[in-house]
């Protein structure tokens, strides 16, 4: 017999450093991904995929394919089964001649092997009659358009609140400024794989997905099938960065080919494929102004966003909605527009939205600091809010003065002269960070056994962020148990209702109903004296009543980012040599992965500032530089001194477990600082990312 209920905090691992559950298997190659999941009698599919960016199949003929005995099928808009119309075209492949972008899938070929399944791909003759085509994007277009919504949850694509106009009249200073990110692309280390298999009507899907639960829910009424027929398994996860946040082409083809072969296929992306089947970050061409009084208190505040989206589907950034809660200011107004171009939808990109907005924010804020030769961390302070202007909500915790406060000291602002060293011109430069903090509904159960082990089953997934071991870490808390003792299971729809890892809302959602489940057990046995019952205890939770009941307020995670710049006088080129965030995050679970969470984000901030961008060719009607050999993401040499640290901030209007989100917050606000450090150094202000050497010259 076991006691449980000792002293929660006595071998409590929370907040330590806790090795991933998973770290011994993943490098030892044990883990599986789901392409390595073992399926007798798979057979291989391969996409094809179309070689114009608009237009319609004339004729597509798979004789030569076919010639090779081991190919065992071909699937066209011919031949593939039927699916229904769910409104989402990324989905409704091979359904009908049309071609919306180049690289989208036509037809899959199934063999024996995936060489061979490739092999013969490139035997299939497609004639296409091609329409004009339109990846540019051209603000006077016809097909740009004011949407009533932004990606995301309801929000509006406009608002406008105070007398604007006025406000702008009566600021003594107005700072007036374009601001543009370029379209950039996820770049996970595992490309999207999936093992379908059909058992009768039952659809078991294999696949490398952030939402497990969200894709059975979306491909379930596309296939026609019940929801409770359709199962997605996503163990282990070589990274997603939103591009597995939702399903899209390939888990489709994979269960499309099964059931036409009646053998489980496996399929994956091709890294080049990756370029457009997954979505990627619209470009923003970013308009903000400022009006402040000569203290630099804000009047008013304008922030107007401009992106692209598809022909056939509407994705809009939400690029301007951090710029609605983020300051204090009498009038402030937003808009998003978005034009149709023949590209893939674009999708969601780590932080969608806030990466790109607060570029454009926070490099303005900086001109208004400079202008008004006010400290920018004291302009930030002058403009902190009292409540969430986007809805008047008071916040449950706010860290960002304490961020930028903490920060300061660590990086050493004080003395931030620009300074000279040889060639190299040196200065300094921050800018602020935010997350919103999300929590959705989940369901999970907990189980202990005769023996005291405790097992709890939630349809999370981990994409690398260490959300597993920091649930088991939480669960083993609760228990008063080593984290050895506990063993959460994730990544299986059929595990219940959960949101997918995303929106930096994965740990606070998942561990609530697990947290709850817990706390029933160990009140459980209290009451009965300490004893366990025979046969163990199982309890299921759903946090859905809970979230319902918790008071309205402005939620929000928060950070400054400090960056000092080497730029060399004679070639232009931008060193970051030190990058310090300090941020504001609620309870941090695993010091060790949380960190690593939050330098991730920073070193792909780094990559917005200095190396990202999807180079749309006109002619072509694609992204040019679809490898990661033209697309360039920061490596070590271009990460120096790189270091995340947070505040302690105790927030209980949050969630059980106390905690905000860490995954995307990292990268907000990092390309402004390394802006602002670059106009420090130089005085050549920056507004187009990425920096060039073109440009700082
Ligand atoms: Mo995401 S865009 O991985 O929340």
């Amino acid at each position: 017999m076991t006691t449980t209920g000792q002293q929660p905090t006595a071998r409590s691992t929370v907040g330590r450093s806790v090795e991933r559950i998973e770290g011994t298997a993943k490098v030892t190659g044990a883990a599986r991904y789901a392409f390595e999941v073992p399926a007798e009698g798979a057979l291989y599919g391969w996409l094809v995929t179309s070689t114009v960016a608009s237009g319609r199949i004339t004729a597509i003929n798979h004789t030569r394919a076919l010639a090779d005995p081991e190919v065992v099928a071909v699937l066209d808009h011919t031949t593939a089964p039927r699916l229904a119309e769910v409104g989402d075209t990324e989905l409704q492949i091979m359904q009908s001649d049309q071609v919306r972008f180049h690289g989208q899938v036509i037809a899959v070929v199934v063999a024996g092997s995936p060489e061979a399944a490739r092999e013969a791909a490139g035997r299939i003759d497609v004639t296409y009659e091609q329409r004009t085509h339109t990846v540019v994007l051209d603000g006077q277009s016809p097909d740009v358009y004011v949407p009533e919504l932004v990606n995301g949850l309801n929000e509006p694509a406009v608002t406008e609140d105070g007398d604007v106009d006025r406000e702008f009249g009566n600021s003594a200073v107005v700072v007036d400024g374009e601001y543009t990110t370029p379209p950039e692309h996820t770049a996970p280390l595992e490309p999207h794989a999936a093992l379908a298999r059909w058992d009768g009507g039952d659809l078991l899907l294999y696949y490398s997905d952030q939402g497990p639960y969200t894709t059975a829910e979306m491909l379930a009424p596309l296939l026609g099938i019940p929801r409770e027929r359709v199962r997605v398994v996503a163990e282990h996860i070589g990274g997603g960065f939103g591009s597995k946040f939702v399903p899209r082409a390939l888990p489709v083809a994979a269960a499309l080919a099964a059931r036409i072969v009646g053998r489980p296929v496996k399929a994956a992306l091709t890294r080049q494929q990756m370029f457009a089947l997954n979505g990627h970050r619209s470009e923003t061409r970013q308009r903000v102004r400022l009006g402040a009084d000569r203290d630099g208190r804000l009047r008013a505040l304008e922030h107007t966003a401009l992106m692209h989206t598809s022909r056939s589907m509407e994705f809009v950034e939400n690029t301007a909605t951090s710029s609605r809660m983020m300051y204090s200011s009498a009038a402030q107004r937003t808009l998003h527009r978005v034009g149709r171009l023949d590209i893939p939808t674009p999708s969601f990109m780590r932080t969608p939205g806030h990466a790109p907005g607060m570029f454009g924010l926070e490099t303005a804020m900086d001109e208004l600091a400079v202008r008004l030769g006010i400290d920018p961390i004291e302009l930030r302070r002058r403009n902190q809010p009292d409540v969430d202007a986007t809805n008047g909500l008071p916040f449950s915790s706010h860290g960002l003065l304490e961020c930028l406060r903490v920060g300061a000291q660590r990086f050493g602002w004080t003395d931030r002269a620009p300074y000279r060293r040889g060639r190299w011109l040196i200065g300094s430069g921050v800018a602020a960070s935010t997350h919103p903090d999300y929590t959705f509904p989940a369901k999970a159960t907990v189980r202990i056994d005769d023996d005291g082990r405790i097992s709890a089953r939630v349809a999370g997934s981990d994409i690398g962020t260490g959300a597993r071991t920091a649930l088991t870490q939480l669960v083993a808390e609760e228990f008063g148990l080593p984290v050895s003792q506990v063993d959460v299971r994730i990544g299986d729809s059929a595990f219940g209702v959960a949101p997918p890892a995303g929106g930096s809302a994965g740990t606070s959602s998942w561990s609530w109903p697990l947290l709850t489940a817990a706390r029933q057990i160990r009140e459980r046995i209290e009451a009965a004296g300490g004893a366990i019952p025979v046969g163990g205890l199982e309890v299921a939770a759903d946090s859905t009543d809970d979230l319902a009941k918790r008071p309205s307020l402005a939620r929000h995670t928060f950070g400054a980012q400090f960056a000092e710049v080497w730029v060399h006088a004679d070639t232009g080129e931008v060193r970051v040599e030190r990058l310090y965030g300090t941020f504001a995050a609620g309870r941090i679970i695993n010091a060790r992965t949380a960190r690593s969470q939050l330098l991730g984000g920073m070193v792909m901030g780094v990559g917005m500032a200095l190396t990202e961008i999807g180079e749309l060719d006109r002619e072509f009607g694609d992204f040019a530089n679809h490898d990661l050999a033209s697309y360039h993401i920061p490596s070590n040499a271009d990460v120096r001194d790189l270091r995340a640290d947070w505040i302690d901030e105790v927030d209980d209007q949050l969630n059980p477990a106390g905690v905000k989100g860490i995954g995307e917050v990292g990268i907000v606000g990092t390309a402004a600082a390394i802006g602002n450090a670059i106009h420090h150094a130089t005085g050549v202000r920056l507004r187009r990312l990425p920096f060039r050497i073109e440009d700082v010259r």
